[in-house]
């Protein structure tokens, strides 16, 4: 398969992410002033929200990444999750925001909720970008959602094809 950017049909425009993230960032703020928070985002498919999520949340914060792997190409979740590279930064007796780009099944985010659990948080809160409700397979409270979206397949900012279309800066549906 090579996957092109003809098959991408707009979903959400950098506009509509942009205008949204500011909301989050607002909110966030509000919820989390005068606390020792470090925010944690899941790497590869954040980093784009990560950036602009984190400049606007108008507060002081630590930051760390982690990496899990949950699919090994094409567009099927395996629901095997590998951890690729753990979080540098403790969070025991720290409130921890974990940032993802999106969840589908929930197995990722479940698996990382009980990694980080595991080393007593205060708090421990999710903020993804977007959700897809209907995919769900475990069940995963998520306390900071930007949109929810249908069960299509999505590429772009952040979101990836086979490791093509991060560099976007909309949210597009992939037409296979
Ligand atoms: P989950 O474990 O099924 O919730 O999947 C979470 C991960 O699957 C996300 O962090 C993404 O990397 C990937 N994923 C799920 N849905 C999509 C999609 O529509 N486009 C691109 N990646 C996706
Ligand atoms: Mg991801």
């Amino acid at each position: 398969m090579n996957p092109s950017r003809d098959r991408i049909v707009p979903m959400l425009s950098e506009e509509q992410l942009q205008a949204r993230i500011r909301e989050l960032g607002i909110q966030i703020a509000a919820d989390y002033a005068g606390k020792d928070v470090v925010v944690v985002g899941l790497l590869n498919g954040v980093y784009p929200f990560f950036a602009d999520l984190t400049r606007a949340i108008e507060l002081d914060f630590d930051i760390g990444f982690m990496q899990v792997s949950s699919y090994h190409g094409g567009t099927e979740s395996t629901g095997e999750v590998k951890i690729v590279k753990d979080l540098d930064s403790a969070i025991q007796g720290r409130h921890c925001l974990v940032v993802e780009d999106i969840v589908d099944t929930g197995t990722t985010l479940f698996k990382v909720r009980n990694l980080l659990l595991d080393r007593e948080p205060l708090s421990l809160k999710v903020c993804t970008l977007l959700d897809k409700p209907s995919r769900r397979k475990t069940q995963v409270p998520v306390d900071y959602i930007g949109f929810t979206i249908e069960d299509r397949f999505v590429v772009g900012y952040g979101l990836d094809l086979d490791g093509k279309f991060r560099n976007l800066p909309y949210v597009g549906i992939y037409q296979p």
